[in-house]
């Protein structure tokens, strides 16, 4: 049924570009261009190194924060890792685990995704699930039993108590910075089979509950029809996350 009772989130995921001054500039751009209307959540991903200067920016606003990948360990001996509990010291509440590009060119596994998304529900972290389906997979009909793979893999061992703190972005990788986004009616059709999963693992509560974005080339031009979707419940922006116009827009989607 109706999306409505759950809080819609807007998520940029900047992904590795910009560099510190950059970064505080357009987050204080998107800050400053923020309805005091808006009902709904806003969610920024900057590089690890733009965290703590993008909180100063974002602080005392509705601006959350989160990191674009996080370790499964506490602390300790794992160069290049960072803990839950540095980012949580540069202000974050989120963290985006097994986004497409982490599991394709970083060969992250459902079984790395998995102990993530455990420690981050231990540390009070809101997990952003990506999942999504390869172009080959779309087009010999795969496209379910790959998101069904995922998420048993991802969500193994966790309780619906603690599965109710994540939220899904469905982003399917063939619409992954291509300009070719789903059509609304693809992505709605593959939502709906995402919450019909959920609802088979957890239950019908959880599953209405449950917050789905979509993601994958995301514009200011198709937010409307995408957020107009019955089940979709936000998006996971990457390229037009970088403009502050136009992802001011896509914040404001359907003139909010
Ligand atoms: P895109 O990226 O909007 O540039 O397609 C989305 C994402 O990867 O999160």
């Amino acid at each position: 049924m109706s999306s409505k009772n759950r809080i819609p989130m807007i998520a940029g995921n900047w992904k590795m570009n910009l560099v510190s001054g950059e970064a505080a500039e357009l987050a204080a751009a998107l800050r400053k261009n923020l309805s005091p209307d808006l009902k709904h959540e806003v969610l920024l991903a900057p590089s690890f190194t733009n965290l703590h200067c993008v909180h100063e920016v974002v602080k005392g606003s509705p601006i959350l924060l989160a990191s674009q990948d996080m370790a499964w360990e506490e602390k300790g001996a794992f160069t290049g890792a960072v803990s839950p509990a540095q980012i949580k010291d540069a202000g974050c509440t989120h963290s985006i685990l097994g986004h497409s590009e982490r599991r394709h060119i970083f060969m992250e596994t459902d079984e790395v995704i998995n102990k993530k998304m455990k420690t981050a529900i231990k540390d009070g972290i809101t997990p952003i699930l990506c999942i999504g389906e390869m172009l080959e997979d779309r087009e010999s009909g795969k496209t379910n039993d790959v998101l069904a793979t995922q998420l048993d893999g991802d969500f193994a061992g966790i309780t619906a108590e603690e599965a109710s703190r994540v939220i899904i972005a469905y982003e399917p990788v063939w619409a992954i910075g291509t300009g070719k986004t789903a059509t609304p009616d693809v992505a709605e059709a593959t939502h709906v089979f995402i919450r019909s999963h959920m609802e088979k693992m957890y239950g019908k509560n959880f599953a209405d509950a449950l917050r789905i974005l979509y993601g994958g080339s995301v514009k200011a031009t198709n937010v409307d029809e995408l957020m107009a979707q019955p089940d979709i419940d936000g998006a996971l922006v990457g390229g037009e996350s970088l403009k502050a116009d136009k992802f001011t827009r896509v914040i404001h989607f359907q003139k909010i």
